[in-house]
């Protein structure tokens, strides 16, 4: 496909995609008047529209592009796989090297007792097995009762029936009458919002263990011989960038042992670097019975993802001596294992999790705190690794959010950031960014300058400037 189409050529693919493609997360009608945009090609952070605008991509796609676009090694290893091995499944007593070597590199990634993955496409497929195989685990061990899965306010964890039910997002569910039964929720640590939410004027750590004494409220109240999970991100990605107070966790783990709750931890975002550490869980010191992880695996390259139990669940699974009943025909697809495992090549031989946790990522916040902490409509500058969100409020001075239509600021200033050629994320008022590890110190520089106009002009619409 040419790099600079024509004018023409943008106008059909315009044409065909409004009449015969169905986006996600996006009202057709409203796309298909505004009309869409077409992007043709990555190199690096940036992107190219149809158009030939050149766009600074802060969000890695959909927080996936760790390597940044364009790496001939992973598009090497991808068609080295599709010449040798295009396909070939893992039902019939068989594997391929490349889904062996990546089950094996993944068990000395992953936190210590993790030593056994399933794979499948993506981080609801993964999500949704990693559900059943708690549900199997607790049959197994003759626990059939406990079947409550608990998550979160705010969270994300997907788009099927059973990832979408663990959703804290609650415009996820009226369109498909969800949550399914026994999906219940309890509160997030968000401590910005907290003042907001009626919880007063605590401190971090004191709000990290009174949101951690609800979930141990809940289990008492279901009771814990009905309770089979907790489901969480290590930190909540798409529920608004929400980091846990250090007491949190610690808290968490102690709850889920005493009352014998699954922790399944969901490193979709979280894993592969992205917090400083190749996992989350290794960030927060977070003892996961399942980890669900998909993203960053393939940096996004191939759609892969992979479920890995910890001891105890991975010895009862294992042994249980009979049929799992459970696999898609992608599972471990050797091409996107060829990939990944090239992808996890990359990231270890260029040290990107160490670049995230010492180098490239302080500057990001480094930089972001000097240009946005005394800023009039920023509440707050938080983030870890290369993750960072900066939450709009209408007086810096108080955690109170803008009042009325919740969101519309962040979109307004989201649409400047657009403009500009900038690609952020506004989740409610909060303004996210997760650029690839690859990411370059003047690259960084570009994003804040691009950042910056667009929340000041942001102010200045809103008479706060
Ligand atoms: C934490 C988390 N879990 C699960 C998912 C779902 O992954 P996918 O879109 O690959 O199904 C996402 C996607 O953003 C996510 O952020």
């Amino acid at each position: 496909m040419a790099h600079t189409p024509t004018h023409n050529q943008t106008k059909h693919w315009q044409a065909i995609d409004a009449a015969h493609h169905i986006h996600p997360f996006t009202d057709t009608v409203a796309l298909n008047k505004e009309g869409v945009r077409v992007i043709t090609r990555a190199e690096g952070v940036y992107l190219w529209d149809s158009e030939g605008k050149k766009i600074i991509d802060g969000m890695s796609g959909l927080w996936c592009v760790q390597v940044g676009y364009g790496n001939k090694e992973l598009a090497d290893a991808g068609c080295e796989a599709l010449r040798v091995l295009p396909y070939y499944n893992h039902f019939f007593k068989t594997t391929n090297p490349y889904t062996a070597e990546l089950a094996d590199k993944l068990s000395k990634l992953l936190p210590e007792g993790h030593t056994r993955v399933l794979f499948a496409n993506s981080g609801s497929e993964a999500n949704d097995s990693a559900l059943k195989l708690i549900r199997y685990y607790w049959n197994l061990k003759k626990k059939p009762q406990k079947k409550i899965h608990l998550s979160r306010d705010y969270a994300y964890h997907g788009v099927t029936m059973a990832a979408a039910s663990l959703s804290g997002l609650t415009p996820m569910h009226p369109q498909w009458d969800l949550p399914l039964a026994g999906f219940q929720k309890v509160p997030a640590p968000y401590w910005f919002g907290a003042k907001a939410a009626g919880y007063g004027d605590m401190g971090p750590d004191e709000f990290g263990v009174l949101i951690a004494k609800k979930l141990e409220e809940k289990i008492l109240e279901i009771g814990p011989e009905r309770v089979a999970s907790f489901s969480a991100e290590p930190v909540q990605g798409a529920g608004g960038l929400i980091f846990p107070p250090a007491s949190y966790w610690p808290e968490v783990n102690r709850i889920c042992r005493k009352y014998d709750v699954l922790l399944h931890a969901d490193e979709v975002i979280t894993g592969f670097g992205r917090t400083g550490q190749w996992f989350g869980c290794q960030t927060y010191g977070i003892e996961a019975d399942v980890i669900t992880m998909a993203k960053g695996l393939s940096s996004g390259y191939q759609p892969i993802s992979a479920i890995s139990l910890g001891k105890r669940m991975g010895d009862v699974i294992a042994n249980a001596n009979e049929e799992l009943v459970h696999g898609y025909t992608y599972s471990g697809h050797p091409v996107a294992c060829a990939v990944a495992l090239k992808n996890l090549e990359v990231i270890e031989r260029e040290k990107l999790v160490a670049r995230v946790k010492n180098g490239i990522g302080p500057y990001l916040h480094r930089r972001l705190h000097e240009t946005f902490d005394d800023h009039p409509i920023v509440g707050e500058v938080r983030g870890v690794g290369l993750l960072a969100a900066i939450e709009l409020v209408p007086d810096r001075k108080k955690r109170a959010f803008f009042p009325l239509d919740p969101g519309a600021v962040g979109t307004h200033c989201r649409n400047y950031c657009f403009n500009s050629g900038l690609v952020s994320r506004a989740i409610r008022d909060t303004m996210v960014l997760a650029p690839p590890f690859v990411i370059s110190e003047s690259e960084v520089e570009e994003i804040i300058s691009k950042l910056k106009a667009a929340i000041d002009n942001t102010a200045r619409d809103y008479g706060k400037m």
